[in-house]
């Protein structure tokens, strides 16, 4: 079995769902149900046996200890973070808290457990990381994608915090040998996505009839991959990836804010029109947020060399799927809507 952290949140309950759609190996999924945790993105695994579900902090050592001892894991797949950059601006501790000595802690749980397996177990053995492509930090327009070479530059409380974890990760196996693997991700859009960001936020806004908020001049460039191909990537390399190596995962789709909002309003006005009009009418340029990256681009020609990964959707089929998906999923929204989520969209746009 395998041991996901963080898999009730947007990419890791698409893991473990995939995962277990493709195989029938279980997963134990940690998870703390922070705000941005939700056990409805599971619903479908209701009595499946080969799920477990264990609210708990990646913190809490002994869970950890105990957790790994009694289920015995052939790898830990490590998704658990806070992941939003604007709340990483407005409160950095629990970045540092769950990024870093989060990490930590299952660094170090990890080499104990894996220090008392023997033979093939030992030699099987993976601690996979999930991070992002924000540790590099901004790309000029001219500059060449993101590569695994490129030195790490964070900006934001966020990227500094998984770039500090990744670190980590990195010494851990150079030191002790943990057999580690690292990917580095660019945006992931799709299904269970939670609209404090971009994609979501604009979907959910533009159907209540809401601004939908530009940070700056909307001319930053993201580059976009459907959240199953991040789950397709991370398989791959945790089957095959090289110990000790980091693989940069994207999407080969460069796409300025903007656009991407244009995109959205146009596949909204084609499924779900509005009598009021267009929904690009409600487009609002906002004070861009503080140490705004320009520009993220991944080069994935090393998975693409190495595990013969491939993304398997375009930006328009995803895309497409994705905005149909909330719209079926009218329920998860007004779900995931809270007094919470009022409280932190008054906080990040109110002033504004
Ligand atoms: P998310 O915010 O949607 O989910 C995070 C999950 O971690 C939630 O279920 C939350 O409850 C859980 N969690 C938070 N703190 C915890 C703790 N202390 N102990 C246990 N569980 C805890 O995040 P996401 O967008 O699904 O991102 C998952 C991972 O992928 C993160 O490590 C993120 O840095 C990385 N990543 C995200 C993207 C992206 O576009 N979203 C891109 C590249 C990499
Ligand atoms: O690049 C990978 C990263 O992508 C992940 O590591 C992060 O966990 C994930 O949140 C994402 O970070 P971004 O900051 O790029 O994503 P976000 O959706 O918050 O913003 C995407 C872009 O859209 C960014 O340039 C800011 C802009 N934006 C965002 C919001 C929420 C707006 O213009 N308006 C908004 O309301």
């Amino acid at each position: 079995m395998i041991l996901v952290t963080g898999g009730a949140g947007f990419i890791g309950s698409n893991f473990v769902l995939d995962w277990l759609a493709q195989s029938d190996e279980p997963v134990v999924n940690l998870d703390a149900l922070t705000y941005a945790g939700n056990l409805a993105n599971l619903a479908t695994l209701a009595g499946d046996a080969r799920h477990t579900f264990v609210k708990g902090d990646i913190c809490d050592r002994a869970l950890v200890d105990s957790l790994l001892a009694t289920h015995r894991p052939r790898a830990i797949v490590h998704f658990a973070a806070e992941s939003h950059v604007d709340r990483s601006i407005h409160g950095p501790g629990a970045f540092m808290k769950t990024n870093v000595d989060g990490t930590f802690t299952l660094l170090e749980a990890a080499r104990a457990y894996w220090g008392g397996l023997q033979g093939d177990e030992k030699a099987a053995f993976r601690f996979h990381h999930v991070s992002t492509d924000e540790v590099y930090g901004s790309l000029k327009p001219s500059d060449p994608p993101f590569a695994e070479t490129n030195p790490y530059e964070p900006n934001s409380p966020y990227s500094a915090s998984k770039a500090a974890s990744d670190h980590l990760v990195r010494a851990w196996h150079h030191t002790y040998g943990l057999p580690v693997v690292t990917t580095n991700c660019s945006n992931n859009y799709g299904p269970y996505h939670f609209p404090e960001k971009l994609i979501p936020l604009m979907i959910v806004n533009a159907l209540a009839g809401k601004p939908l908020p530009v940070y700056g001049d909307g001319q930053q460039i993201r580059d976009w991959l459907y959240v199953k191909d991040h789950c397709s990537g991370i398989r791959a390399v945790l089957a095959g990836g090289r110990l000790g190596e980091t693989y940069n995962i994207g999407g080969w789709n460069e796409q300025a804010n903007i656009d991407i909002v244009k995109i959205v309003c146009a596949l909204l006005d084609e499924l779900r029109p509005d009598p009021a009009g267009p929904y690009s009418r409600l487009i609002t340029y906002v004070t861009d947020r503080p140490g705004h990256d320009r520009r993220y681009a991944i080069d994935a020609r090393k998975i693409e060399r190495e595990l013969g990964w491939r993304p398997a959707e375009t930006f328009e089929t995803g895309i497409r799927k994705t905005v149909q998906w909330y719209l079926d999923n009218a329920d998860w929204v007004a779900n995931v809507q809270s007094g919470a989520y009022k409280d932190w969209v008054s906080t990040n746009y109110q002033a504004r």
